[in-house]
């Protein structure tokens, strides 16, 4: 960067710079964080030192994140607030700001999954959820953000959308359309919520191992196959997203407002290859990467490549090319 040494920039991690990753004495609300990745942030939120009001539709489930965030140290309580109704949202805003004295992060994170495709989908099905995943997220953004306003010191706000925001499917067309609200309103929140201070920032996860992920592609083998299928060879865990919320939390993310960050282990750009043979190729990779010095590996790239069976059968399979 022209003008980086003469102005003395220095670009290794200063002590300073590890301390802006602290989040002690910041006060975090997460909806859904009874379960998965809700749970999975309030934890890595309160590792960073930050005290957690964990909130769910069961209480019960609320209150077992509570208690764990507990047991690392920082303050937490556990609220019970269905992201469906406003007022059940506010309660939790005000109640929280209230019983810790300030609020500073919010994770709208409760999501459900409706399948149903175009022809045969039931009213209710998609009414259950544009209103939990799209309204729901909302009236929990709404509520947190009238509190940090008011207090006027700034906030950090974080929604929990998903690759499928960018990735139409067939036969789950209301998870992908709510889930790309998501990221749509959190750009338009952080248009309106800058000049206060406050970001606004989505995150769109790959497979996580949670009731929901799992649930979605099947346990055991299923779910350790499709781990394969991941470029980075393995589905993500609920501490993956966690870490990426605490680095969204910090002071380090003060200037990175309105984007939607995918956390998928490389899923989301190998899905658009027609390359049926992928995960072969990845497993072979892996496989080389494991068993082969760094020369017998080039060579082995080489000799592929010499055969023309490199990165370039993906573009072939993508050109209909034989
Ligand atoms: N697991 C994945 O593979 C994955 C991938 C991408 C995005 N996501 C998103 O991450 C978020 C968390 O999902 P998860 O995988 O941890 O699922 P999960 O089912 O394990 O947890 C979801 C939690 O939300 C709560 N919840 C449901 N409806 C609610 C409501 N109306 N009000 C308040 N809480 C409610 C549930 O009780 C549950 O504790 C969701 O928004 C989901 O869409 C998940």
């Amino acid at each position: 960067m022209p003008g980086c040494v003469e102005s003395g920039y220095d670009p290794r991690i200063t002590e300073s710079e590890a301390e802006m990753l602290d989040l002690t004495g910041k006060v975090a609300v997460i909806t859904g964080a009874g379960s998965g990745i809700g749970r999975g942030i309030a934890l890595a939120l309160a590792g960073a030192g930050a005290d957690i009001v964990a909130s769910d539709l069961f209480l019960a489930r609320a209150e077992e994140t509570a208690e764990m965030v507990s047991d690392l140290g920082p303050r937490a309580s556990a609220r019970r607030a269905d992201v469906r109704e406003p007022e059940s949202v506010v309660a939790l805003a005000t109640s929280a700001a209230a019983e810790f004295g300030r609020l500073d992060i919010c994770v709208a994170n409760a999501g459900i999954v409706r399948t149903g495709s175009l022809l045969t989908m039931a009213e209710e099905d998609w009414n259950e959820i544009v209103a939990v995943n799209q309204s729901g997220v909302f009236h929990t953004v709404q509520a947190c953000a009238r509190e940090m306003v008011r207090a006027k010191h700034g906030g950090r706000i974080i929604t929990i959308s998903s690759i499928m925001a960018a990735h139409p499917t067939r036969g789950s067309f209301g998870y992908s359309t709510t889930k790309a609200a998501v990221v749509m309103m959190s750009r338009c929140w952080a248009q309106e919520l800058a000049p206060f201070g406050i970001t606004v920032n989505s995150i769109g996860p790959g497979y996580v191992e949670s009731r929901m992920g799992v649930g979605a592609i099947g346990p055991g083998d299923a779910w350790e196959t499709y781990g394969k299928s991941v470029p980075a060879g393995r589905t993500g865990t609920p501490e993956d997203i966690g870490n990426l919320a605490v680095w969204l939390a910090s002071d380090e993310a003060g200037y990175v407002t309105g984007a939607y960050h995918v956390i998928d282990g490389g899923w989301l750009d190998r899905s658009w290859s027609r390359d049926d043979t992928l995960t072969e190729d990845l497993e072979r990779r892996r496989e080389q990467f494991a068993t082969m010095n760094g020369d017998e590996l080039l060579a082995a790239l080489d000799a592929e490549a010499d055969e023309g069976r490199d990165g370039w059968t993906a573009l072939r399979g993508m050109m209909d090319l034989p």
